[in-house]
């Protein structure tokens, strides 16, 4: 069958492709339709019972696959390589659940798991999983307060930490972090388990935290429990315009029902294949493919513990290839550009045998041309642009391999997949010509696996993606769609910006400026970065009276966005001026700061208030190092 067949078989009649889908399922009670007209924007499956980690682990177990592997874990950063069989994790994760019902947790109780990339943050995963407990992933980049926001947000009755994480050249002591994180939060949880690593062990609370081996050697192993198929798999937070994360809900169901599809569908990954994804579990892209995706299909996934570079070279994403056969890699472009920074010629890519390699998916944030070109002519495999989002969950323009892939044009994360009707829309709503640049909508019902809702928060799931295009979900990325139907993501519609694949908020970061006592007024802009696509640049206006010096205060705001959202901001640069531009209506000019920061020509908007401030702008940023144009 061709993409386009599939394609259009979806449209006739997406009710009997979402069944026909739904097969590749193990039901504990099959649900009775696909689509249910409920919610705020429509739920998948809602009456079947299911369970996602007897899908994900003991299915295969029960089918005979239990030697079969399960997870790979290669971690440059001890230099080490362990293996886990299915019957192995199996028995890891129902311990484990096991250790969680002891202490009453149960069906829709909130679970945070806040850990490195190793193979015990899977299984913390798979144990929510298995017993009805709702996950949620917190990134181990994001300081103390970014987890007790979402501590208060979620109200987890448990906690599970690892005691720290591993980055080149520094320890990440996480269990303080989490430690910090309850004692700003309101809401404390009754537990915590704490994994200990030999890098750092973490000294424990006596009464609330409970060591991970200890507890699980000591536990009986639980059964899954089935759950209705719009039960909550998990909460994944995501940037949204302000410092408030938005909790992105997953629902079991339709969670199982995407993964099972598009494993096989897009990445061409089947039972017992090895299937690497080179990013993180407190990601989308981590939940999807590094966890749920691979074990539902019954393949084999790689768990990376290391960087594209550094740990210990340029090569390193070469050797895992060829050490576990890799057949699918999955990775974000700025990975590459800094693995072909490194390594300008791909020389470390001969070294190694990729023939296992059939393809490599880049996604996260757009894939330049120049980055795709390079790979393509150095592993010799089609290397594959994908457009998604946390809130999606999985793919909505992709490239199917499993299908048959279609021509690559770069630049470009190809075509729609079944299920998503992507539609350009002008500022009224209105769907404009081919080639035309608007705001990308897609056509509800979005298809299973995506988000029915945010988590404690219907009326701004409403606001932020319903809202604005009746009708339609409001994806916050424009572009177009060319004469061939093939999308093409240029920028964001709101403050989002992309870092190192990283979606963060400059609207967060200008909240921690703001509470400077010096500054007066501020604003964070995304200015393009040759290595991580964009960073974040802060302008400051300070308080009348200031008589601090402002290399001072801008070294000190740097410093309370790491303390306060984490290294993972990235926020390394900001500079003091006298004024903001704004329009007449006092919205501030933060693209034009950027064009301007960029080298781009810019003329002054028609709304300015003020022309005269944009030269005092490019003064500023010249001032920084920015190539400023006059
Ligand atoms: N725990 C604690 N700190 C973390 C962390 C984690 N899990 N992950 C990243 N950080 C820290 C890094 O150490 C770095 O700190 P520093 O300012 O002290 O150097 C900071 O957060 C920024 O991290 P990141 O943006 O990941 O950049 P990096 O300097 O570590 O290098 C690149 C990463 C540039 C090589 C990049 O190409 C890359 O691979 N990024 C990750 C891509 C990715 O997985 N995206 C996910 C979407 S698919
Ligand atoms: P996240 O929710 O963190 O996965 O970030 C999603 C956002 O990243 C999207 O809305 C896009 O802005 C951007 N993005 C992700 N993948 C791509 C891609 N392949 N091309 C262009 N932008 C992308």
């Amino acid at each position: 069958m061709s993409y386009q067949d599939l394609y259009a078989r979806w449209k006739a009649d997406p009710e009997a492709f979402w069944m026909q889908a739904a097969d590749a399922v193990d039901w504990t009670a099959p649900p009775s339709r696909a689509f249910f007209d409920q919610g705020p924007a429509g739920e998948w499956f809602a009456d079947g019972m299911v369970n996602t980690c007897w899908n994900a682990v003991d299915r295969h177990v029960a089918a005979g696959h239990g030697d079969r592997l399960a997870v790979i874990h290669d971690s440059p950063m001890t230099h080490s390589v362990s293996r886990l069989t299915y019957a192995q994790l199996q028995d890891q994760v129902a311990r484990l659940a096991g250790v969680l019902t002891a202490r009453g947790i149960g069906k829709g109780d909130r679970v945070i798991i806040y850990m490195p990339m190793i193979p015990e943050a899977l299984q913390a995963m798979l144990a929510c999983a298995r017993i009805g407990a709702i996950h949620s992933v917190v990134f181990g980049g994001f300081a103390a307060h970014e987890l007790a926001v979402r501590i208060d947000d979620a109200r987890p009755r448990a906690i599970i930490a690892a005691s720290c994480g591993l980055e080149p050249g520094r320890v990440v002591p996480y269990k303080p972090l989490m430690d910090r994180a309850i004692a700003e939060a309101a809401h404390k949880p009754e537990v915590t388990i704490v994994f200990q690593r030999p890098d750092c062990v973490a000294e424990m609370v006596a009464g609330r935290d409970l060591d991970w081996t200890e507890a699980v050697a000591a536990a009986d192993p639980v059964d899954c429990v089935p759950v209705e198929g719009n039960h909550p798999a998990y909460i994944l937070y995501t940037s949204g315009t302000t410092g408030q994360p938005k909790g992105v809900v997953r629902h079991t169901a339709g969670h199982l029902v995407a993964l099972a599809w598009s494993v096989p569908h897009i990445y061409d990954i089947g039972p017992g294949e090895v299937f690497w994804v080179a990013s993180d579990v407190g990601w989308v892209v981590g939940h999807s493919y590094i966890v749920y995706g691979p074990l539902i299909a019954g393949a084999t996934t790689v768990v990376f513990e290391g960087k594209p570079v550094g740990t210990p070279d340029a090569g390193t994403f070469w050797r895992v290839v060829a050490d576990h056969k890799v057949k699918s890699f999955f990775t974000a472009p700025t990975a590459i550009r800094a693995v072909k920074r490194d390594d300008p010629e791909g020389k470390l890519v001969g070294q190694y045998d990729l023939s296992s390699l059939k393809a490599m998916f880049l996604a996260g944030e757009r894939a330049d041309p120049d980055t795709v070109t390079w790979a393509e002519e150095r592993l010799k495999v089609p290397v594959i642009d994908h457009w998604w989002q946390t809130e999606t969950g999985w793919a909505i323009a992709a490239n199917p391999l499993g299908v048959g892939l279609m021509p690559i044009r770069k630049g470009s994360p190809t075509l729609p997949m079944p299920g998503y009707d992507v539609q350009v829309l002008d500022e009224g709503g209105h769907p404009v010509a081919p080639g035309t640049l608007g705001a990308i909508a897609i056509r509800l019902p979005l298809p299973p696996g995506t988000l029915p809702t945010l988590w404690n928060a219907e009326d701004r799931f409403r606001r932020a993606y319903l809202d604005h295009f009746p009708g339609f979900y409001e994806t916050g990325d424009a572009g177009y769609v060319d004469e061939d139907g093939y999308v093409w993501i240029m920028a964001r519609t709101d403050d989002v910006i992309n870092v190192a694949g990283h979606r963060l908020s400059t609207g967060g970061m200008e909240e921690v400026l703001a509470a400077h006592p010096a500054v007066a007024e501020c604003a964070v802009i995304g200015v393009v970065d040759a290595l991580k696509g964009q960073a974040p640049l802060g302008l400051l206006c300070l308080k009348k009276g200031v008589e601090t010096d402002p290399a001072q205060i801008t070294a000190e705001v740097v410093r309370m966005v790491r303390d306060r959202i984490g290294p993972v901001a990235a926020f390394k640069t900001a500079c003091v001026v006298d004024r903001l531009p704004k329009t007449r209506s006092g919205k501030i000019l933060r693209a034009t700061m950027a064009k301007i920061a960029d080298g781009c020509e810019v003329v002054a908007p028609a709304t300015i208030d003020d022309p005269a401030i944009l030269d005092e702008i490019r003064a500023a940023l010249a001032g920084v190092g920015y190539p400023v144009r006059a």
